[in-house]
């Protein structure tokens, strides 16, 4: 299949669910007859707001990208793939709440590109949604990416096109807050690695859509392994997972990966961090994966969690944490021991991990498949967080009230989101609307969830719950989430797993007036 036809296929994936689609208990029912035009990436609506975004004399920092095909090198091997100016990751932007940032993108690979800044609020014309809100970077072409960053926080950016997620096109966008003072800040890119290993993420996803009907194969994924030199996945419930509201399923991914990688490095290359010793560092716990989900731990430190997908929550403490892809986390930890201390991720329900190492000094670094006992203590649950007071979405009545159905199975390889719809028009909201989704997941896999331009907080009786805009919802399983309609343009909500999202996993919240 051509990235074309695959671009195509996300978009006809996004509407074909129409015929499906449930209509939420809405409290001001979407009317068919009701007299709209959708607000689109090119309306004055979207340049109003970004207006209204702007702080007078705001600084512009400019950034330029070059994606091209490069080579690295994972444990002795040089693997072939694409990257941002040569670099596993791309190079970090890290910029000033408020700042305009300005990002040349030259497209030097041979097919198609966008670049999606994703978890910023920003101006749906710059959001990089192929044919939604730009036609898409031609090969040898150029574009520009003006936006302001409005909030603090950590985020990241990589491509909306294709399988590009899965090669090495990803790197962190980090907006700090000018009022709080800096302090150690490390920034941790954890990713699953297949390109240039015998396999492209393009080949990866053709064997997917071969995927025998259920009956012919069943649920056993032990085909997948390609070449690979990874033993087959396993399947198996997930160890340490008492809580009803965390994110074990059976079903955790659908690819076994030859590589996990923290910030490019394989554990037996870690990437290190100086920290300083007995003063809290802050990790920025990026999941840029496309099929992975991890669960993260420090040997010998607690995890402070102090923020998810770059908002604020009231502080927490535990063991270890899941990391959905495209899910942050920024956790404090203090190391007070001398030497090299591993930071590990492991993958849910796949072989292998990701390490890196924080160093306060000498000392030898530990071995490379260290399992800290953290692993298998004290998990952040979804109902252990609390947004901070300052960034609570204020009480106000429900406008508009949908159920998003996440649909679909491996065999056939098919995965769908079913939401409220109106012929071509899906999730219909109007400017100053209180939007709220309940987001339905009766496949027997866990999605990580994901909208662009907002930062929705997941409904909970006290009215507390974290902003997010990167939410696991776990197999079976209904979460609950209310935003403000305040960013007007064409938004997806989506599957961070790319291949999900591939195959059609993906919807449009649409503003109209
Ligand atoms: Cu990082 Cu549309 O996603
Ligand atoms: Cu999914």
């Amino acid at each position: 299949m051509s990235p074309s036809t695959r671009r195509t296929l996300v978009i006809v994936g996004a509407f074909a669910l129409i015929v499906t689609g449930v209509w939420g208990t809405a409290v001001r029912p979407w009317q068919e007859a009701e007299n709209y035009s959708v607000i689109g990436a090119t309306d004055p609506a979207v340049a109003a707001a970004e207006a209204e975004r702007r702080t007078p004399g705001a600084s512009v920092q400019d950034v330029a990208l070059t994606a091209a095909p490069t080579t690295f090198t994972i444990e002795g091997a040089e693997v072939e793939t694409w990257a941002f100016n040569g670099a596993v990751p791309g190079p970090e932007v890290r910029v000033q709440a408020g700042d305009i940032v300005r990002a040349e993108v030259r497209n030097e690979l041979p097919e198609p590109l966008t670049i999606h800044w994703h978890g910023i609020a920003l101006r749906n014309d710059m959001d990089g949604v192929p044919d939604l809100t730009q036609d898409a970077i031609e090969p040898a072409e150029t574009f520009t990416y003006e936006f302001t960053a409005p909030d603090p926080g950590t985020y990241f950016f990589h491509p909306h096109t294709g399988t590009q997620l899965d090669r090495g096109l990803y790197a962190p966008f980090i907006v700090e807050d000018p009022s709080q003072p800096g302090g150690d800040d490390v920034v941790v890119m954890i990713d699953d690695w297949v390109d240039g290993t015998g396999r492209t993420p393009d080949d990866v996803l053709d064997e997917l859509l071969l995927m025998p009907a259920e009956g012919d194969m069943g649920h056993d994924m032990s085909e997948m392994g390609g070449d690979s030199p990874t033993p087959p996945m396993d399947h198996g419930d997930m160890p340490g997972t008492t809580s009803a509201d965390q994110p074990l399923v059976s079903d955790t991914g659908d690819v076994d990966y030859p590589f996990y990688l923290i910030n490019g490095r394989p554990p037996s290359d870690p990437a290190e961090y100086e920290v300083t010793p007995g003063e809290p560092v802050r990790l920025r716990l990026i999941n840029a994966g496309s099929d992975t989900p991890f669960r993260v731990a420090v040997v010998g430190a607690q995890l402070t969690v102090v923020a998810t997908d770059g908002f604020p929550v009231e502080p927490v403490d535990v063991d270890t944490l899941f990391l959905g892809m495209g899910e942050r986390y920024d956790v404090e930890v203090t190391i007070d021991e001398v030497g090299a201390v591993p930071l590990v991720a492991e993958p849910l329900g796949k072989p292998g991990e990701a390490v890196a190492l924080l160093r306060t000094g000498p000392g030898a670094a530990p071995p490379a498949d260290i399992s800290p006992t953290q692993l298998g203590g004290r998990i952040l649950a979804l109902s252990d967080l609390r947004a901070a007071s300052e960034v609570r979405l204020p009480a106000a009545p429900v406008d508009r009230d949908y159920s998003v159905e996440l649909t679909g199975g491996m065999a056939p390889y098919a995965w769908g989101i079913a939401g409220t719809s109106d012929g071509a028009l899906t999730l219909p909201v109007r400017d100053g609307d209180r939007v709220r989704l309940t987001i339905d997941n009766g496949t027997e896999m866990l999605h990580p969830i994901h909208l662009h331009g907002h930062t929705f907080q997941v409904v909970t009786d006290a009215g507390d719950g974290p902003r997010k805009d990167t939410l696991i919802v776990s197999a079976m399983s209904r979460i609950t989430v209310e935003l403000d309609a305040d960013n007007p343009g064409q938004w997806v909500l989506h599957c961070h797993n790319i291949y999900h999202a591939e195959v059609g996993m993906m919807t449009v919240l649409t503003y109209v007036r």
